[in-house]
This record gives C-alpha cells, structure tokens and sequence, in this order.
C-alpha cells in the first residue's frame, strides 16, 4: 500500500487520538493473570495489541469483544495460563514479545514466540538475561537473544535485583511481571526512568509496587480484576501536533490524551522549539489526561538529549525530526542509540528518507543533526516497513513543494489504522490519498 501526499494550507477542528499502545498491551496482560473479569475500555484495536490479545487468548484467557474498544477479558488467576497448542506470533510489536516472555518466565510450561522480519531481527538477550537468571529456560536463534525464542518458565522465579543497562519500560515491564510468582521481592534499577506505566496498572490490579527515582520494587502476590480505561495515545498524537505547528494555517485539538510525565517529552521539546500546544488541567484516569491544542508558531532548533529525556520521547524522534526540519537552525539528536533498534534503524531511516524530500541531515552514531528551514519537496520515499517512519513522512508531506509517494504504508496499521482519514477530515481535502 502507498500514500500519495499533498501539501495543505489548512489544518483544523478535534481529532480523537486512538488508544495508547503501551497501556493496552498491559491492560490485556495483566487481565489475563488476574483472578476474575477486567473490563478494558478503549483499548487500541491496532495489530500490535491485537497480537497481545490474540496471545493472552491463546494462553487459556476468555476475551469478549462488547463493544469497539471495549473488551472483557478473564484470567484464572496467576496458575492460570495454559500451554498454547501453537506458536504465538508477536507479528511487529517488540511489547508483546518482551512483556509475554516475562509472563512466560513464571508459566511452567513451554511457549514459542515468533514476529514478523523486523521483530525477528530485534534484541531480545535484555530480557533474556534477566528472565533466565530469574529460572526460565530460554533457547532460540543466535544462542537464544532473538526470535524465535523457545521460553520454559518456571512456577516459582527468583527473585531478583536486576540493574538494567538500558532505560527500556519492555526490560523493567518484563522482569517485574516475571517477579509476580517470584519466591521475593524483585527490584529493577534503570539507568533513567522510562515509562511507569506497568507499575501504575499492577498497582491498580492490587500488587504492591514502590517506585523511587530510578528503583522499582514489586512484591509478588496475586492480582485481583479490576476495570481499565485507556488513555489517548501521546505518541500517536504527536504526529498531529507537529503538523499542527508547522501547517500554515492550523488550530487543532486533541482530546482525552495521555499526558504521564514518563511520556510528555515531545511535548517538553516543542515548547522549547517555541511551538504553541496548551494543555487542559490533567484529569486523573488511573493514567493522566488531558486536552492538548496545537496552533502554528515559528518553530527554532533545540538540542534533544540526556539520559533522562530521551526515554521519555524515544517513539518520537522520527516526528520531532520533522519538526525540526521546518525549524530555523541547527537541531541535534544524541544519546538516542536506542533508536537503531527500534522497528527499523530509524537514524539510518530518517536520514535517508528525509533527505530524498530535501532535509539536511547527518547521521551521527547515536543521533543525528538536522539544519532545519530548507525548503522540502516531493520525492519518492519508504516506510521501510517502520509505522513511524510512515507517518513522519506523510507530516513532512504536508509542508513539500509537490507529490509525495510513500511506499509501504500498511504498517500504519500497527498503531494508527486511521491515521491517513484523521488528517483528511481534519485538512478538509484529501492531502493524503490511498492507494492499494
Ligand atoms: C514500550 C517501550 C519502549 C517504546 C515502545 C513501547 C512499552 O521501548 O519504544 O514503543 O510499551 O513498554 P523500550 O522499552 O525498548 O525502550
């Protein structure tokens, strides 16, 4: 599937943003290992998280779809997982398959975990390490770091005080759910906090987690059902944040969006570029939320770095990028090495993609450096099969001189199935045209 983008003059009215991936993946995960019936309500009905339903189904949990968004999901309690009768196939989600493998970890029964290409070129050794040093049994390709991964849990893991050496939520998220069945209490000491996410819903589910700086302690124990209601996406809505403050003429606004403070670094960036998004008071929703509208202002470069930011805009990056691409002067990306693991090599991506439309940008190891102000042009580009990477450049297409054709689009899918139809209403024209 293709986009062939326009650029627009207008982009105006209220968009709903879809549901939060990382939440929704938890809130599958977590109902499933509860004792009873949790009800999930806007759940992001996307392929990543409908591979993380699809899963938890397969593994002995009863989903009921009620409504769109809107499902019941029933464990049987923490012994209540069975052994699937086939593999189960992460599809592109890096969180289903890092999260799953720590739920694996206390299921004394053996799991295969597949992905699609780019999931099977993933590094998998930073759960692997913890989980086996936890008791799981953990084989597969290029001795046993990527899928697919062969996982025997254990009933009962040890426990564990496991200092991560990246800032990664799928690391903390993996050895905390591990460490529900674990003989202790099991502790993850982050280089930088990422995002809180888990701790927040297993508290909500009943479990004791205490969280300080860095340090999150979970004392294993069983997690009673419980009710969950699904933020709006902040990662989603950057996309339309960012084409709301670089589209010439444009008022936007954004409800219901997740604003935890372990998320809101994109939002924190574009201030600092001198962009106008005001927020609402946030509301308290299990997570925080609030309204966000973004007007155009004249965006000038920043520097995006340090260890405790870059986990809280990681998924960013590629927008932010275009951000500043339409900013005066010059905008560095760096301690963002993380970014060559994501769904695809987004610093080699962006580079190359971005470039092809007229930006000028120099890949650096762990970042990149971006002159921002020259003017973009219409160009032929790709995804490289990367949801962000699609959705970055169609926001660049906006603001191109001409036609831009973005080739291997499905992938939008995996986050924001209505991403393309979103910008249409809100532009008032087709800027961004389907074509199979
Ligand atoms: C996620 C954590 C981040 C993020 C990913 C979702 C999560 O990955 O990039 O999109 O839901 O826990 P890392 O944990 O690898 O940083």
């Amino acid at each position: 599937m293709k986009w062939r983008v326009h650029s627009i003059g207008r982009l105006c009215g209220e968009a709903e943003v879809p549901g939060d991936k990382s939440v929704s993946h938890r809130a599958a995960l977590l109902g499933a290992l509860a004792e009873g019936a949790s009800e999930v309500q806007g759940y992001l009905e996307a392929e990543d998280c409908l591979c993380t339903l699809a899963a938890v189904q397969a593994l002995g949990a009863e989903v009921t779809r009620k409504a769109a968004g809107h499902y019941r999901i029933a464990g049987g309690g923490l012994r209540g997982l069975s052994e699937p009768a086939d593999v189960i196939d992460c599809g592109n989600s890096g969180t289903t398959a890092r999260l799953l493998a720590g739920v694996l970890a206390g299921q004394p029964f053996w799991t295969l975990l597949t992905g699609d290409a780019s999931l099977r070129r993933r590094p998998m050794r930073r759960i692997a390490e913890p989980l086996r040093a936890m008791g799981a049994t953990i084989v597969g390709r290029a001795e046993g770091t990527r899928l697919p991964l062969a996982i025997r849990g254990t009933a009962t893991t040890a426990s564990l005080r496991y200092a991560t050496p990246v800032a990664s939520a799928q690391v903390k998220s993996a050895v905390l759910l591990a460490g529900l069945v674990a003989d202790g209490p099991v502790t993850v000491v982050e280089p930088a906090p990422s995002r809180d996410h888990s701790e927040r819903m297993l508290r909500r589910f009943g479990v004791r987690v205490v969280s300080e700086a860095d340090t999150v302690t979970l004392t294993p124990g069983p997690l009673r059902a419980t009710s969950v209601v699904v933020p709006g996406d902040v990662s989603s809505a950057a996309f339309l944040l960012v084409a709301g403050a670089i589209v010439g003429d444009a008022r936007v606004t954004l409800h219901r969006v997740g604003v935890n403070p372990t998320r809101t670094g994109a939002l924190d960036v574009l201030a600092a570029m001198g962009a106008r998004i005001e927020a609402t008071r946030p509301a308290d929703e299990g997570e925080p939320t609030a309204s966000l509208t973004v007007a155009p202002g004249a965006l000038r470069a920043t520097t995006i770095g340090g260890g405790a930011l870059i986990p809280r805009l990681i998924d960013e990056i590629p927008i932010l990028a275009v951000a500043a691409a339409a900013a005066e002067g010059v905008t560095v990306v760096r301690d963002a090495d993380e970014l060559r693991v994501k769904e695809s090599d987004r610093i080699a991506a962006l580079a190359r993609e971005l470039a092809r439309m007229g930006a000028a940008i120099e890949e650096r190891p762990d970042g990149m450096a971006i002159t921002g102000g020259r003017r973009l042009h219409g160009a032929a580009v790709s995804s490289g099969g990367d949801h962000r990477m699609a959705m970055a450049l169609a926001v660049a297409a906006l603001i191109a001189d001409g036609e831009t054709v973005i080739d291997d689009v499905a992938c939008v899918a995996t986050s924001f199935p209505a991403f393309a139809d979103t910008i249409n209403t809100l532009a008032g024209t087709t800027a961004i045209e389907i074509q199979p």
